[in-house]
């Protein structure tokens, strides 16, 4: 692998490799940068400042990221797995793609791209569900230079819709269905209702998966598979990579702020594939036999980051699960862990949860033995789950990481080093070279010493920090770079210790972390609020066993007594209409008022301490409004 070079392989190669990327970024990163295939060399390796924000990572530099992922690596290993698919369904065969397969098979794809009018630049929205051609229609943007705009399969119409327009995608590819379990979603349906409001879209391409009867759109709706065979007919297409700029975006994904609209955050083509490919080896240490399984959605960006871009990129294998952990029986993590002989497993909090719920029997007689790194990402990780996780799947012998980063880093930011540096169970522990953690406090100021709680923010960019929110720059500066001066700030609060190592404790700001996803409580304050009879209503988290946070809405109905058993389940129809199942409210208190200040703002602080069941421990409530309505909602708490 061409990442020996840069594979750190012990402490104090970490500390070394910590120090240069510290003092001497530029250096530091272009030995890195050369690793790689380019068409042409950078200009320069790093122009910043974190006033406007403006970062450039190897401007000038001209590459085409599927020819890192797929082409070096067909040449030197063209029959390596680099993806294995395990179905929803066990009793369906699994799909193995050599290097060689995935290469055909985005070549094909990114010429039916080209033959239905898309090109370099133009933003490309992907709806489908988590099989190989998830991945192969991802690569084939990315072959083109469109930019692609993945939106998890679980979203609605409604959300599906503010994403399309937002990015002006003038093309979807989409499929019939999904299955989720149990489930079957019908993808097509709802993206032709999302259509309904999506100008912008000329072509849709829909692939077969649950043979779903779905309408077709005449002059708009094209079948994948018939758009495939017309490619093969015309002989064994190649298509030339677009030669991009290391800053030309790869790709947009939405993400959830503190304001009601996701924002499109953009990562550019150099930088991206630098960053995770870097914290993918040195995170993970693969050896050239490993099999990964990132449990994740390609919907969000672990999938992007850990299932596509860092595997294929390092020309690992990568293993892409369809179905959900406990579908058909609880033990199905497990059976895929024997069955794939998987060496890296990286999966989420909540999912430990939900495993560690069915007991130690579905463990029982399956072979783990293969596994040799367990990683976690997406929420802190409490002691019982990590030490579960440590304990009984990796039976002690396999280092656990506790990956911290978000949408906006691209990759790892905070995490031990896979058998290199220490791990401390709920702790992401030190950040990886390039990234220069910061703790601040409310008023600003930089926290020196240890033993602390603080406002996380980095320093100085690394390859991967995003770039802009897409069409709206004034935005990515306000959420990001204006909190605190020319700091990036995360939104995370996070507590250092005495020997400088870092716990992520969760958000400061108004979004909330529902098993590992991201969904901001004005989103699902403006959902609720859609509902007819809704005069207003305030969402908080509040702890939950499984999910990390549950969703807690106070809600201000004003119809009638006997509407009210059904308002609730109304309530929760119109939250996954509007956003997804996932944005759910887990309680829903109908109330008359909500506490206020005189200015009307709503204290978030009393609502967030009902919530949790701190009745007790309300806090000054003086400066409300009607301070009376605070005993009400006591009163009614669920
Ligand atoms: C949280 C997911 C604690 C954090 C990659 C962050 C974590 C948000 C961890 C980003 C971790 C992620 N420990 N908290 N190891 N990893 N988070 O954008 O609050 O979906 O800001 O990216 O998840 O979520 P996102």
């Amino acid at each position: 692998m061409s990442s020996e070079k840069y594979r750190i392989k012990s402490l104090s190669e970490y500390q070394k490799a910590y120090q240069e990327s510290v003092e001497n970024p530029e250096q530091f990163w272009s030995k890195i940068a050369e690793e790689f295939v380019w068409h042409k060399k950078w200009d320069k390796v790093l122009d910043w400042n974190f006033s406007e924000p403006k970062i450039e990572w190897f401007s000038g530099g001209k590459l085409n990221i599927t020819e890192n992922c797929l082409d070096r690596w067909v040449k030197t290993q063209p029959n390596k797995p680099a993806i294995i698919w395990e179905p929803n369904d066990p009793k369906e065969a699994h799909i193995t793609l050599t290097y060689k397969e995935l290469h055909h098979k985005v070549n094909q794809f990114a010429q039916v791209l080209l033959n239905n009018g898309a090109k370099k630049g133009d933003r490309i929205c992907i709806y489908m569900p988590m099989v190989p051609e998830l991945v192969i229609a991802v690569l084939a943007c990315a072959r083109i230079g469109a930019i692609h705009s993945v939106v998890f399969g679980g979203f609605s119409a409604h959300s599906l819709t503010d994403r399309i327009n937002d990015a002006q995608c003038t093309l979807v590819v989409t499929a019939d269905g999904a299955y989720r379990g149990s489930k079957e979603i019908p993808l097509k349906d709802i993206m032709d209702e999302a259509l309904l409001t999506s100008p912008s879209v000329k072509k849709v391409i829909v692939l077969a998966r649950t043979q779903m009867s779905i309408p077709l759109v005449d002059g708009r709706d094209v079948r994948w598979e018939d758009e495939i065979a017309r490619v093969e007919a015309q002989g064994n297409p190649f298509v030339t990579p677009a030669s991009m700029d290391a800053e030309d975006m790869l790709f947009i994904l939405y993400t959830s702020g503190s304001t009601g609209k996701p924002k499109g955050v953009v990562h550019t083509c150099g930088g991206y594939m630098i960053w995770t490919n870097y914290t993918f080896v040195n995170v993970f240490q693969p050896t050239p036999e490993s099999i990964h399984f990132c449990t994740a959605d390609i919907g969000w960006i672990t999938g992007h980051s850990y299932i596509v871009y860092g595997p294929l990129s390092a020309g690992a294998t990568s293993v892409l699960f369809e179905g959900i952990p406990t579908y058909p029986y609880a033990g199905r993590f497990w059976e895929i862990v024997e069955k794939h002989k998987i060496s890296i497993l990286y999966t989420a909090p909540t999912a430990i949860r939900s495993l560690m719920a069915h007991g130690l029997e579905p463990l029982e007689g399956k072979n783990l033995d293969t596994l040799k790194v367990l990683g976690t990402v997406g929420e802190p990780i409490n002691k019982e789950a990590w030490h579960w996780y440590n304990d009984n799947v990796g039976k002690g012998k396999c280092p656990v990481v506790d990956t911290w980063w978000q949408t906006e880093t691209a990759g790892i930011l905070i995490s031990n080093l896979a058998g290199v540096t220490p791990s401390k169970p709920t702790y992401a522990t030190l950040p990886l070279p390039g990234v220069q953690p910061i703790l601040l406090d409310e008023y600003g100021q930089e926290i020196l010493e240890n033993n602390v709680n603080g406002n996380l923010c980095i320093k100085a960019p690394w390859p991967g920090i995003l770039r802009t929110t897409y069409g709206d720059h004034d935005r990515c500066k306000l959420n990001y770079f204006s909190t605190f001066k020319d700091l990036y700030f995360t939104g995370d609060g996070c507590f250092r210790d005495d020997h400088g190592q870092y716990r992520i404790t969760g958000r400061v700001d108004d979004v909330l972390n529902v098993s590992g996803h991201r969904i901001g409580t004005a989103e699902i304050e403006n959902a609720i609020n859609m509902h007819f009879g809704v005069v207003e209503s305030a969402v908080v988290g509040y702890p939950h066993d499984i999910k990390g946070q549950g969703i807690y809405a106070f809600v201000i109905y004003n119809g009638t007594e006997q509407e009210m058993e059904i308002v609730l389940a109304a309530i929760l129809h119109t939250v996954t209409k509007v956003i997804g199942a996932i944005a759910k409210p887990d309680k829903i208190q109908l109330v008359s008022g909500l506490p206020k200040t005189r200015s009307g703002k709503i204290m978030r602080r009393i609502l967030r301490k009902v919530a949790e069941g701190e009745l007790d421990n309300i806090g000054d409530i003086t400066t409300l409004l009607d301070p009376n309505i605070v005993e009400e909602i006591k009163i009614g708490r669920l």
